[in-house]
């Protein structure tokens, strides 16, 4: 079967990631979880002490793009790839709510976005994959044969996100999870450089009520349509 490469964005939590995993191992795709590596750009930001009481040295960052290597590797016991920064496995720190409070002004900085997007469109050159983000289907891949474009309601985005933190044994309150939801997707959709918006020609699919195998079924089914 011909490989396509599909874009998947989308607001904060609206299971992005969760989709495009369950894809890619039917497929026998690639999955890159870009929002992993804005992740770990403002990981490495708060380690150097260049992000301290919302004060943010821009500066520093950008002079240090090139210290920065961010790696997927694929853990067999979890069934996906895990983040690796200069080395280090950093998926549980990357997903914490003291990164998810910063990664927005992080990623809105255009040098970072060019350092990133540079890497995106290499891993996904050869086509067969999955990506998702908020600017795939825009900027990194604008020829993606298939690009979906995923939304729900903020409140239950913000449940999902809360349910996600306290599995992981995270104590987060309610509330400031669903005020990092609603300020990261105001960030994210207004700021200057890739904007997140709606592909003209992606599929919306609100999934505020759909279970995950509905969801699924839905994805597949476009899939099959554009191969
Ligand atoms: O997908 P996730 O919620 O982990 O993304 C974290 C943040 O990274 C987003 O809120 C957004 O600011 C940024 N991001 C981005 N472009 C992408 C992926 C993520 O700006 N392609």
């Amino acid at each position: 079967m011909q490989k396509i490469t599909i874009a998947i964005d989308g607001f904060s939590s609206t299971g992005k990631s969760t989709v495009a995993k369950q894809l890619a191992k039917h497929l026998g795709y690639v999955y890159v979880d870009t929002g992993a590596m804005y992740r770990a750009v403002t990981l490495f930001t708060m380690q150097n002490g260049w992000i301290d009481n919302n004060q943010f040295d821009v500066v520093a960052l950008v002079s240090h793009l090139d210290a920065i290597t961010i790696n997927f590797q694929f853990n067999p016991k979890l069934g996906f790839a895990e983040v690796y920064l200069n080395g280090n496995n950093v998926e549980h720190q990357i997903r914490t709510l003291e990164v998810s409070s910063f990664v927005s002004k992080v990623a809105a900085i255009p040098e970072v976005r060019y350092q990133l997007v540079k890497q995106q469109q290499q891993m996904g050159k050869d086509k067969g994959v999955v990506m998702d983000g908020r600017d795939i289907g825009t900027v990194v891949f604008p020829y993606a044969e298939l690009k979906i474009f995923m939304t729900a309601s903020a409140d239950k985005r913000a449940k999902r996100r809360f349910d996600e933190l306290v599995s992981r044994g995270d104590e987060v309150d309610y509330e400031d999870v669903l005020r990092n939801v609603q300020e990261r997707d105001y960030i994210d959709s207004h700021r200057e450089d890739s904007p997140l918006v709606k592909a003209d020609d992606a599929i919306e699919i609100d999934n505020s009520d759909l279970t995950l195998k509905d969801q699924f079924d839905k994805v597949l089914d476009l899939v099959t349509k554009t191969v």
